[in-house]
């Protein structure tokens, strides 16, 4: 940058080029479909955070509005004349009383806003343990009957809060459901706490905010809310024990289920596979993916999961089981498929 006289000022649309470039921004980040947007909140904690990231981000534009036309100002327009009266005025009032009057009001109502966000929900509240596990999530219900445990699939019934107990097994993960709040941490070793409430049925997509290692872009879990009615219908059928085989194929996946070890990881309820370290595989049938979001839940996918983990989710501690005879592994797909 010259200061000589005379100099050609530079052309105004070296400052124009980030204000579209920021809008458009803002206009692709808004035109997500929803399921995974803090910009589209589907309970009360979520209206919470998004009208405090409307605040801060106006407050923001402000500041950076303020200072972008005193930098257009200085360079382009005032150029030659450089004194110190009054542009230290300029400096100390752009400078130092806006950032800090508009800052310290931003501050004051983002403050005010968090108490509601950290309560617990009300004793006697639906209470869900969550577990984060590199890469997946385990989900345990409290019941009067005992715990109900299903793997990344969240049913929430709506209008009233849940508490969640959040837990780590191995690294810090973090729990979030954009559309329903804010992202707490998962801290091996304690036990973290959040409310949520869903005001409006629908199925959302939550996911692990904490960077965890190789597959954590690949931790993500499908959330459904639902009526009171359709909730607990659906809490009644993960409690029951896995459906028995009723095709051939099917009773040859369960032998080849039992036979190959799947069962030291894996609890099918109802069956002897009642492994402890896996997902829980007893409703597995009816999940919407497998792999904590990682593909729809179909009987190809199956296949290419069970042959090859690793091969779709760098890291994963399942073992490969592409040695199987191609009959078996279709046999253990239509096998599992079928434990809705
Ligand atoms: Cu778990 Cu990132």
């Amino acid at each position: 940058m010259s200061d000589r006289p005379g100099a050609a000022p530079p052309p105004a649309g070296r400052f124009v080029a980030p204000f579209v470039g920021g809008a458009v921004a803002v206009v692709a980040a808004t035109g997500c479909d929803g399921t995974q947007s803090a910009l589209a909140p589907a309970g009360p904690a979520a209206e919470r955070v998004l009208t405090l990231f409307w605040w801060m981000l106006g407050g923001g534009v402000l500041i950076w509005a303020t200072v972008a036309a005193l930098a257009v100002y200085a360079i382009v327009i005032e150029r030659p004349k450089y004194e110190l009266d009054p542009t230290r005025w300029w400096v100390i009032g752009g400078g130092v009383v806006a950032p800090t009057v508009i800052l310290t009001v931003l501050l004051i109502y983002g403050l005010g806003l968090i108490p509601p966000l950290v309560r617990d929900a009300p004793p006697g509240s639906l209470t869900v343990e969550a577990d984060g596990v590199r890469w997946w999530w385990r989900f345990r219900y409290r019941t009067p009957d005992g715990p109900v445990e299903t793997a990344n699939e969240l049913h929430l019934p709506t209008d009233e809060p849940v508490q969640f107990l959040l837990r780590s097994e191995d690294v810090i993960h973090s729990f979030w459901i954009p559309p329903l709040g804010g992202k707490v941490d998962m801290i091996p070793g304690r036990e973290n706490r959040l409310a949520l409430e869903a005001d409006r049925a629908g199925t959302f997509r939550g996911a692990c905010a904490e960077y965890c290692g190789a597959s954590h872009a690949l931790m993500n879990f499908d959330v459904t809310t639902q009526p009171r009615e359709e909730f607990d219908a659906w809490l009644a059928a993960q409690a029951a024990p896995a459906a028995e085989p009723t095709s051939e194929t099917a009773a040859l996946g369960a032998r080849v289920f039992l036979r190959s070890g799947c069962g030291a990881c894996h609890a099918i309820r109802g069956t002897p596979a009642d492994g402890v370290v896996g997902p829980d595989l007893t409703h597995v049938g009816g999940r919407p993916t497998i792999g904590a979001g990682l593909l729809p839940n179909n009987e190809a996918n199956l296949v290419r999961w069970i042959a090859r983990p690793d091969g779709l989710k760098p890291g994963a501690e399942m073992p490969a089981f592409d040695h199987l005879p191609k009959a078996e592994l279709r046999a253990l797909a239509v096998y599992l498929k079928s434990l809705k």
